[in-house]
């Protein structure tokens, strides 16, 4: 392996060998800037209860994707995932249920100056409908679903003392997969994902955060472990294994204090997943 040069074998990315291992790490753990230009206009973006770090979204459009390469969003929110591909000479195609998300992301592309992707408002059940994702087949699909119900719900415990208890659900439609309980948000989830595939190429990859919810005594609620399974049972889906994302820049709560362990939760997992049709 050459450190410093692209392997002429490599149809995957545009990586120096140096760059491919760095990327390989397993836990990427971040600190990104709220403020001024290196936060990608974060004051108009924060405006969604979860707004993802273009800069963290680029570095695994640059691994899995060349330049050119073509990626789908079905959860596009505010729009990391597209601002990451404007930043990274790829091209991109969002949906997300809101046409606030799509307004908040056509303000950030104005204030950055950046041309903006094709943005879909409607549901990401009905892909097939929408004439801007089935044009052509798509390298990559990059997305960060709802996390089950976690958003829509009251929090508790510590948070409720310090006055941070209101739910944040993404929207109030029924159709927001973050509205739906953990079994029926697995199935459709299951069927978006589904839905993907037609239009992902052979050897293309799927890569999809998430994050876990506390266990109950009925259920673990490891998200991850559960959207997995649940993925598997595409055919032609296979799991290649997952990266951990840890956001450094969010509180660490003294959850369960002085009484019981309470997990906290400053990491996601970035599942990562490729189509061999
Ligand atoms: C975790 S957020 C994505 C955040 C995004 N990565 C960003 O950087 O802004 C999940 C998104 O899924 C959207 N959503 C939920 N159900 C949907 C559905 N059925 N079709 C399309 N979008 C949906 C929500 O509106 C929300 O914006």
């Amino acid at each position: 392996m050459s450190d410093d040069a692209v392997d002429p074998r490599n149809r995957l990315n545009e990586l120096t060998g140096r760059e491919w291992v760095y990327a390989l790490r397993s836990v990427i753990s971040t600190r990104y800037p709220t403020k001024g230009a290196e936060s990608f206009a974060h004051d108009l973006r924060r405006l969604h209860p979860s707004p993802k770090p273009p800069q963290l979204l680029a570095e695994l459009v640059r691994f899995f994707t060349r330049r050119d390469g073509h990626v789908l969003d079905p959860f596009a929110g505010v729009g990391g995932t597209l601002l990451a591909c404007a930043l990274e000479g790829r091209t991109a195609v969002g949906v997300d249920l809101s046409s606030d998300y799509a307004a908040i992301y056509a303000a950030v592309c104005e204030r950055l100056t950046l041309a903006p992707q094709p943005y879909i408002v409607g549901d990401a059940r009905g892909l097939a409908g929408f004439p801007e994702v089935t044009a052509q087949p798509f390298d990559l699909i990059l997305t960060d679903p709802p996390y089950a119900a976690m958003m829509a719900r009251t929090k508790t415990g510590e948070r409720k003392k310090r006055g941070q208890s209101a739910a944040t659900p993404f929207t109030a439609s029924p159709d927001d997969l973050g509205n739906l309980g953990y079994q029926e948000f697995l199935g459709a989830l299951r069927h978006v994902i589904a839905g993907a595939l037609a239009y992902l190429r052979p050897r293309g990859h799927l890569v999809l955060f998430t994050k876990d919810l506390q266990p109950t005594p009925e259920h673990h609620n490891m998200l991850h472990a559960d959207i997995t399974a649940a993925l598997r049972e595409l055919p032609g889906l296979e799991f290649r294994g997952y990266r951990i994302w840890h956001d450094q820049s969010l509180n660490l709560y003294p959850f369960g204090y002085p009484y019981a362990f309470v997990a906290n939760q400053q990491h996601q997992f970035i599942l990562i997943f490729r189509h061999l049709p």
